[in-house]
């Protein structure tokens, strides 16, 4: 039996420079997908699939981050007087626990793999999930809970994964597979980091969540500058595999969206806003009454 998953590092120190000028102010991750930020949907998929111990990697100007886990008293008293039971509990499940969450800075921006090896003292030596807060994934069950599952059985580190276009591969850390997928999942030979046009060894993209062992770590502290002068988690987790040990790709269900794009962002506003039954008919609507309209501008 693997050694239960009860941390996970958020990496949430970039600029977001793709979401200019609303990022001069407000860090990506409290854009709002309806009326969540987007870091809610990460928190909420990471307590369901059982973590309690919520790892921040930040930077300058991400301060409207921490107080956003803070417990808000005055406004939780004026509901409470108002008598909006409601919109108290809604406030009242994004309360974390005292201790639950700490922040740590990446003091450069030397990359994604940078950032998780700065979290390396509070992850220690145990498993550990990373959770790319930018991809939002929408499934019955969380994508972080299926992935705990499997790994249970299966150990060793293990990365989400997903089918792309091929002209959308060197966007992504790219998988080398041994075999097709059993059950979402396949045994991972190689994986390279934003690979060039024509050079990726599969369409298969690891998409932001991994299960990682503390070797990782170690990996990490030796890594060299990769794709893009930056010190990749990809690389880090190759290394893995040449050392000989085991790393998975786990194809999940559910729809993915790339909201560090705008268009991702818009997208999944559209479809997380139609899935809610307090907007979704009155948006419907609107949706019907304006595509025809655009499709006649064309
Ligand atoms: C990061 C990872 C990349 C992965 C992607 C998924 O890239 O480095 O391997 O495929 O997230 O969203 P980024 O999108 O931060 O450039």
């Amino acid at each position: 039996m693997t050694r239960k998953v009860t941390k996970a590092v958020f990496p949430v120190a970039g600029l977001g420079t793709r979401f200019l000028p609303a990022t001069k102010s407000v860090p990506k991750e409290i854009m709002t997908l309806v009326d969540r930020p987007l870091i809610q949907y990460a928190i909420d998929e990471a307590r369901a699939a059982g973590i309690t111990e919520f790892i921040f990697v930040t930077s300058r100007g991400k301060g409207a981050l921490e107080d956003y886990f803070d417990s808000a008293p005055e406004l939780e008293n004026a509901l409470r007087t108002k008598g909006k039971t409601q919109l108290l509990e809604t406030l009242e499940d994004t309360n974390m626990d005292s201790g639950a969450i700490a922040y740590i800075r990446q003091h450069k921006p030397m990359g994604l793999g940078h950032a998780v090896w700065c979290a390396r003292r509070m992850i220690g030596n145990e498993p550990f999930a990373v959770m790319l807060p930018d991809d939002v994934i929408a499934a019955d069950k969380p994508c972080l809970a299926q992935m705990i599952e499997a790994h249970q059985e299966i150990g060793g580190s293990m990365v989400a994964a997903m089918r792309v276009p091929e002209e959308k591969t060197s966007s992504y850390g790219i998988l080398d597979i041994e075999n097709e997928t059993v059950g979402g999942l396949a045994k991972v030979r190689g994986m390279v980091e934003k690979p060039s046009v024509g050079n990726a060894p599969s369409n298969l993209a690891v998409i932001g969540r991994y299960i990682l062992t503390p070797d990782v770590l170690n990996n990490l502290h030796e890594a060299k500058e990769g794709a893009g002068g930056e010190i990749q988690l990809t690389d880090a987790i190759a290394r893995e595999i040449d050392e000989g040990r085991p790393v998975h790709g786990f194809q999940f269900e559910g729809q993915r969206f790339d909201c560090g794009s705008k268009a991702g962002f818009l997208q999944a506003t559209v479809s997380f806003a139609l899935a809610r039954p307090d907007l979704q008919e009155e948006f419907y609507d609107y949706l019907n009454d304006i595509v025809p309209l655009a499709q006649a501008a064309e």
